[in-house]
């Protein structure tokens, strides 16, 4: 069943029709206590939802909507290992990397047995990185870590070690390579000592083509220095195929393995968490997992009035499913969260950019929205304008961590000075009376003020949620994340669709082989056939790289 089948469905669009009559200004005029109404707090997050055209009464009947979904038992059997991806046949169990649980089973085996087992080799391994008894072949310590890794293999720890920077290791630097663009390894490699680097190869597979192409460059690159023997000091593997990794000349005691339970995109909390780990170490690790494990908590036993990840959806569900908002702005007023809008296109648009329902059929509404962002305030220079006057509205969530980590002077009032102003600006807009009053106080004539007037106004009821964080913590960050991870989850639930598979991506990836295969071939015919744009610039590019 998806959320248009629902009993309360029909009375909610009905009201969501008489609710496009007001504003979310005109709300908050008539209720004083719309902020304490539509905000809810958890540990040193704030989540602050009152900027939504939303009222009780539509927020009841999300509320009822996700009841007749079955939201809750959903939710327990993503918990209990129940093959919820059903097209890969698979349970959903990233949580289980973050559990204090004794035992979930998969196919009957507990994975927490080899979870545990892993961790244990993991964070040894880790720990002697960090205080250098891991030495490369020449005996010096490790002061590159390099992963070389894409998609989910890439982006958490690439978002996570930025983030949490203020806790790392001031002894290691972390690169990370992931586009099969030479540029990125060159340009990595270049800045590198062979005999001080650490690879890691993160693929779940060990097959992802752009992996195994940087992992094999690094690899020549390293030997052409150290010789043969150095691949069992320099490479270390995060991957499911331990065999391949083996094959490749990394040491069995060097691989980290995850189960197939564990998506890529879900899978930072795990071994692909390694240069996290690497660079904040064991105890601050823990409180990266701990944060995440106190958001499952509150997710899997919240009631869903009070339940922010469900909030989250729900608001979702309504602003694009009855307000036609097909776009989602990840704001941070951060730079260390310069990658969580990266980080979140991927878990947010792998997961739930789909068509197709759980039963095989197309559906018929709008699921997921186009994520995009920038950390504030350098997007308020570049697409801001677009948000407050564009044809689109976007959806917006402002993410505020109230102490920074490098306080100067007024800095950090400013940024969030600028964030809260823009989600007041947004919701607010700017009427034109108040136009016409600030360009008269300009001394404006009265023709020059009817000329500017239009473009000078704001529409406002433009929708936003704001967190507001104490300050980026590894507990802090892990329960964030995995906020946005049960928000992603909740939507599925709602839009009927299995958020876990990603087919999606495999089409680009089988003709890229093919097109490939004509490219490299010498002669001048192509061999697979194509429509005339492909094959001529198939062509052109050949006869130029000739
Ligand atoms: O983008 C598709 C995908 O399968 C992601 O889900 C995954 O995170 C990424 O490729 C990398 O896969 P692997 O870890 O197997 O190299």
């Amino acid at each position: 069943m998806n959320f248009e089948e629902t009993q309360s469905y029909n009375q909610l669009k009905k009201h969501s029709i008489f609710l496009s009559d007001t504003n979310i200004y005109n709300l908050f005029k008539q209720d004083k206590n719309r902020f304490l109404k539509f905000s809810r707090s958890f540990d040193d997050i704030l989540f602050d939802f009152s900027k939504n055209l939303i009222d009780e009464k539509a927020f009841d009947l999300l509320i009822k909507i996700a009841e007749q979904l079955n939201l809750k038992e959903k939710i327990q059997d993503m918990f209990d290992g129940v093959k919820i991806n059903a097209t890969e046949k698979r349970s959903v169990l990233h949580t289980a990397l973050r559990t204090n649980s004794k035992s979930i089973k998969v196919d009957g085996k507990n994975i927490i047995d080899d979870i545990k087992a892993t961790n244990k080799a993991m964070y040894a391994f880790a720990e002697s990185v960090r205080n250098g008894s891991f030495k490369g072949i020449n005996g010096t310590r490790i002061l590159d870590v390099v992963n070389i890794g894409i998609g989910g293999s890439y982006l958490g720890p690439l978002m996570a070690v930025e983030a949490l920077k203020p806790y790392k290791t001031p002894l290691i630097n972390f690169h990370f390579v992931s586009n099969v663009d030479s540029t990125d390894i060159k340009e990595t490699l270049k800045k590198l000592s062979p005999e001080t680097t650490l690879f890691i190869i993160a693929s779940k597979t060990f097959t992802t083509d752009e992996t195994m192409t940087n992992a094999k460059t690094a690899k020549e690159w390293l030997v052409k220095t150290l010789g043969e023997k150095a691949i069992g000091y320099h490479f270390c593997a995060v991957s499911s195929n331990i065999d391949l990794a083996i094959k490749f000349g990394i040491q069995k005691e060097n691989i980290f393995g995850f189960g197939d339970y564990v998506g890529g995109r879900y899978s930072m909390w795990g071994p692909i968490g390694l240069p996290l780990l690497i660079a904040i170490g064991q105890e601050k690790f823990n409180e990266f997992l701990n944060g995440a494990r106190k958001a499952d908590e509150h997710f899997s036993t919240t009631p869903f009035e009070k339940n922010i990840p469900v909030i989250m959806a729900l608001l979702s569900i309504w602003n694009i499913n009855f307000f036609g908002i097909t776009a989602s702005a990840v704001l941070p007023y951060d730079n260390y969260l310069k990658y969580v809008p990266l980080y979140l296109q991927q878990l947010v648009m792998e997961s739930n950019g789909k068509s197709i329902d759980r039963n095989g059929q197309p559906v018929s509404y709008k699921t997921c929205p186009i994520v995009f962002g920038e950390v504030g305030t350098n997007g308020q220079h570049s697409f801001y304008q677009l948000l407050h006057q564009g044809t689109e509205k976007i959806l917006c969530d402002f993410i505020l961590p109230i102490i920074s980590h490098n306080e100067i002077g007024s800095h950090q009032t400013k940024l969030l000075a600028n964030g809260i102003a823009q989600t007041e600006a947004l919701m607010k807009g700017k009427s034109s009376k108040e136009v016409i009053e600030e360009l008269k106080a300009q001394k404006l004539s009265d023709a020059e003020i009817k000329k500017l007037l239009p473009y000078k106004m704001f529409s406002g009821n433009r929708p936003s949620n704001t967190f507001l964080i104490k300050k980026i913590t590894p507990t802090t960050l892990g329960m964030l994340i995995a906020f946005y991870e049960h928000k992603t989850f909740t939507e599925g639930i709602f839009w009927n669709i299995n958020s876990f598979d990603q087919f999606g991506v495999e089409l680009g990836k089988q003709l890229a082989k093919r097109i490939l295969n004509d490219l490299q071939n010498p002669s001048s015919d192509l061999v697979n056939e194509y429509d005339s744009s492909t094959s001529s610039l198939i062509e052109i590019i050949k006869g130029i790289r000739k």
